[in-house]
């Protein structure tokens, strides 16, 4: 700003850039202030127009009366266009909150000329720390405050319920940018999030009001320093801004403003919400500035709980295979067994087409069914032949030991029925079965689609006392059973399961292995990773009438 000094009837006090306290002196009957310099007092804001309000002084009283053309004028924030002055009366130009706030004073003798200004820099920089939530500070009762501030916490709300449902990054990306598209003047926005292996930041969703978003690429200056300093940023002319000099990306795409706000909780920095402007017509305010923080803070709550409920799944999806794993690990021959019924049954319920919840529940179900056994003495576990009476008796009891100890179990709520679920894999659809007796939709859907994968996986494996079988002969098997032991509705997702997927599959498996053969190279150890099983031998595929049909082998 520039400085006027000399025998005046009032004075103009500020903070310059510096935050160091300056003052000019009114020392003219009609003291004018604007952008230009040939205002007495010049103010180099993009907010403030040419000439923006004159000061008038008639001899007793002195008059503010806006001459903006498209800006505003606020006396102790409020909107005015034409204001009698008292001293102490805070004036602001353009912005209300966050723009060069000037004090009045009537003549002050004591006043001294102020030292020369620092140029005026256009960007402002909220520290995190104010940041928390929207600046309730700044929302103050007054007549004007009101439908816009009203109206933006209205849509703060809303985008707050909307963003807190979510459960995935991708789709939170997403929907805060077309949450904010409708609320702020924003032409550009890109969400960037970091990965938390490397640190590095990667844009997750991006969005051009018209046009082809893969176009829009963000200023890594702003970027990097919003995230890495955990600030907000505003930035009214990115071109002027001595900051961004030599700033290629900013030059070539004329970017006109910028808003950038971090997306962080009490834990981290998750991200950055960037949007901008190319227009000159549209520049960011500093409420919406605001706005975005407020916005991002919540997205950054949000993403704080999907980072928990993922550790949490991972954690119980980790638990739970170590549980499976240490039943199978028991006995060679059934090693991969729960793992590969878990699957099938996923598959299963796939085909049923059932949510994905449900088949999440199938799935660990599934791994847990045969827990029961570790209560199964070792010489029965592992006995080459057919068991006594005693023997079987002894092995059914595993259904029911797996439903006591996972009973003993805190699962979270959408995981109460796992323990009936994963126990009831031997119970039948004429009541027949085991441990409960239970018949029909008594038996939980889950347990009959495992009944019908632990019978499909038992059958097509090698047991101590039998071959594994074909698989035709194993499906003619199951619908022998259909309708007295098994649902008629799993085994028709069963056979679309091995039609489409387990036999194709299990030939690409085969053709590979050809090739491993033929190429010389050892043979790697099977892993039981994928939905298919390893190919046997033909000779050691034996017919159906060798094979013993006793359910407690499965
Ligand atoms: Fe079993
Ligand atoms: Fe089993």
């Amino acid at each position: 700003m520039e400085q006027h000094v000399g025998k005046a009837w009032g004075t103009l006090k500020y903070r310059d850039a510096a935050g160091k306290e300056a003052t000019a002196m009114l020392n003219k009957p009609v003291f004018r202030i604007g952008r230009l310099a040939d205002n007495d007092l010049q103010i180099d804001d993009p907010y403030v127009s040419r000439l923006h309000v004159e000061l008038r002084f008639d001899g007793v009283q002195a008059t503010l009366v806006d001459r903006s053309s498209t800006g505003a004028t606020y006396v102790n924030d409020q909107r005015v266009s034409e204001a009698q002055l008292r001293s102490g009366d805070r004036l602001a130009l353009g912005r209300k909150l966050a723009g060069t706030e000037i004090v009045f004073e009537y003549a002050d003798q004591g006043a001294k000329p102020a030292e020369a200004a620092e140029p005026h820099q256009v960007m402002s920089v909220i520290d995190h720390s104010q940041t928390r939530y929207l600046n309730t500070s700044l929302i103050r009762a007054t007549q004007l405050t009101n439908a816009a501030t009203v109206n933006r916490l209205k849509a703060l709300y809303e985008i707050t319920s909307a963003i807190l449902a979510l459960t995935n990054r991708e789709e939170l990306a997403e929907k805060l940018l077309t949450l904010l598209f409708d609320v702020l003047p924003a032409e550009r926005g890109v969400i960037l999030l970091a990965d938390p292996k490397d640190n590095t930041l990667r844009q997750q969703a991006a969005r051009l009001r018209s046009g082809d978003a893969a176009q829009v690429s963000p200023s890594q200056t702003i970027v990097r320093r919003v995230y890495e300093g955990n600030v907000a940023e505003l930035c009214l002319d990115a071109r002027n801004d001595a900051r961004f000099a030599g700033q290629q990306s900013i030059i070539f795409q004329s970017i006109r403003s910028v808003m950038c706000a971090p997306i962080s909780s009490a834990s981290r920095i998750w991200g950055v919400c960037y949007l901008d402007n190319l227009t000159t017509r549209k520049t960011f305010e500093d409420e919406e500035l605001e706005f975005l923080m407020a916005v991002s803070r919540q997205a950054g709550l949000a993403l704080e709980n999907i980072y928990l409920l993922e550790e949490q799944k991972i954690t119980f999806q980790s638990f739970v295979t170590t549980l499976a794993a240490s039943i199978d690990a028991r006995d060679d021959l059934t090693a991969g067994h729960s793992a590969r019924v878990a699957r099938y049954s996923r598959s299963i319920a796939k085909y049923m087409n059932l949510p994905e919840a449900e088949r999440r529940r199938i799935y660990y179900a599934g791994l847990l069914h045969d827990y029961g056994k570790i209560g199964t003495r070792e010489a029965i576990l592992c006995k080459p032949g057919k068991l006594t009476p005693e023997e079987y008796a002894h092995m059914r009891d595993h259904a029911k030991n797996t439903y006591d100890i996972l009973s003993k179990i805190h699962f979270t709520r959408d995981m109460q029925d796992l323990p009936l679920v994963a126990a009831g894999h031997h119970e039948n659809l004429d009541g027949s079965g085991y441990p409960f007796g239970l018949k029909g939709d008594e038996i939980p859907l889950g347990a009959r689609i495992i009944a019908v994968a632990d019978f499909f996986d038992a059958l097509t494996h090698k047991r101590h006392y039998r071959e594994p079988m074909p698989i035709e002969e194993v499906l003619e098997l199951i619908d022998e059973s259909t309708g007295t032991k098994f649902d008629p509705q799993v085994v028709a997702a069963l056979k679309q399961f091995v039609q489409q997927e387990f036999i194709p599959n299990q030939r690409k498996r085969a053709e590979a292995e050809a090739r491993r053969a033929q190429a010389q190279v050892p043979q790697a150890a099977l892993i039981d990773g994928d939905t298919t099983m390893p190919v046997m031998p033909p000779e050691t595929v034996m017919s159906p009438e060798t094979v013993s049909m006793d359910p407690v082998t499965l």
